[in-house]
């Protein structure tokens, strides 16, 4: 009965923890209406689901798109507090024009949030079919612009002791394929696991989301598949043959598979998290989102890199040489 009784106390423990964590991570921040928040990548995707499920919660948000359609279309899906801007993240001059308008917004408050959710993923392939360019292509967006914006707007997230919410990557913990995708997200981690060391005293909070598979511009097989033509058809006769006649349409092949099989369409699940890294009164430093980030691809990237290479390499076709 001792042991009965030891077991009782165990699971009431347990279960007392599991509310009280519960009650705590459900705390928000006070009066989102005071608060402006600035998201990166508002065309499409996360950027812009994201900015009109802040929007709708009553959080006064500045969107920044890289293209006037896609900023007038989002204008005309929110309600008009929300403020759009253009903004190109691989262009200095573009990001300080926008602090000077976001500076003009919020006032003294200062920036409450900046989400930097602006990325591209093509070109993606393996690493011999590239050139230097279509790494540095991805690297400008992806990592040179997070940190750019990043630096620019943080006087004014430091007046508000606000928040940076980066986007990375499941692809940001395993290199599941070529180009410069992945050692952009790899960066990102980087980047704001020091950023948040750096600012934690000035009361800045860094959250990493880590989406798994999703269905947007930047998992669009179509997109991917017709810069890949572009990859392989350049590459001399004699590497082609390396791979063998057949490579290219298996590669893709099992690119659509592989995608089509993980990529989510529920994009909610992103910007749930990215809305609870803004507006819970304790936020989480790491969110994975989505099933198969946090069943499968962040407990593969605990494993030794042997278990890894053999699961990836299963979801990349055998080259077949016919020179050999
Ligand atoms: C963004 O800025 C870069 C660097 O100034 C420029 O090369 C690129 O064409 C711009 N992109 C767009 C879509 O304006
Ligand atoms: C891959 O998917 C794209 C878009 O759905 C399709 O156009 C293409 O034909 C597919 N390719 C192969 C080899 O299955």
């Amino acid at each position: 009965t001792v042991f009965f009784c030891a077991c009782i106390c165990a699971l009431l423990l347990a279960a007392a923890l599991a509310i009280g964590w519960y009650i705590r991570d459900s705390l928000k921040v006070d009066d989102f209406n005071q608060k402006h928040v600035l998201i990166t990548g508002c065309d499409s995707g996360f950027g812009n689901l994201l900015a009109k499920q802040l929007d709708r919660r009553g959080f006064a948000v500045i969107a920044a798109c890289l293209t006037e359609k896609g900023a007038s279309d989002l204008a005309s899906a929110a309600s008009p507090r929300l403020k759009t801007l253009l903004l190109n993240v691989t262009d200095s001059e573009s990001i300080k024009r926008a602090v000077e308008f976001v500076s003009a917004e919020v006032g003294e408050r200062g920036l409450w949030g900046l989400v930097n959710n602006a990325g591209r993923s093509i070109p993606i392939g393996p690493a011999e079919w590239m050139q230097l360019e279509d790494f540095t292509k991805v690297l400008d967006v992806n990592l040179i612009g997070v940190i750019d914006v990043t630096l620019q707007f943080l006087p004014l997230l430091k007046k508000a002791r606000g928040r940076v919410v980066n986007v990375a990557s499941i692809f940001g913990r395993l290199s599941l394929v070529g180009g410069g995708y992945c050692l952009s997200k790899w960066g990102v981690e980087a980047f704001s696991d020091s950023l948040r060391r750096d600012m934690y005293h000035f009361g800045i909070k860094v959250g990493i989301i880590e989406p798994g598979f999703f269905k947007t511009a930047v998992t669009r097989v179509d997109l991917i598949e017709d810069d890949q033509r572009r990859l392989w058809d350049r590459l001399p006769q004699d590497v082609k043959d390396s791979y063998g006649a057949n490579y290219f349409h298996n590669y893709i092949k099992a690119q659509n598979f592989s995608m089509g099989v993980l990529c989510s369409s529920d994009l909610s699940k992103v910007t749930n998290c990215m809305q609870h890294a803004l507006s819970a009164r304790y936020p989480h430093t790491r969110y994975a989102a989505g099933w198969d980030a946090k069943l499968l691809w962040i407990p593969l990237s605990y494993l030794p890199s042997f278990v890894q290479d053999f699961f990836i390499t299963l979801l990349i076709p055998v080259p077949k040489s016919e020179k050999i």
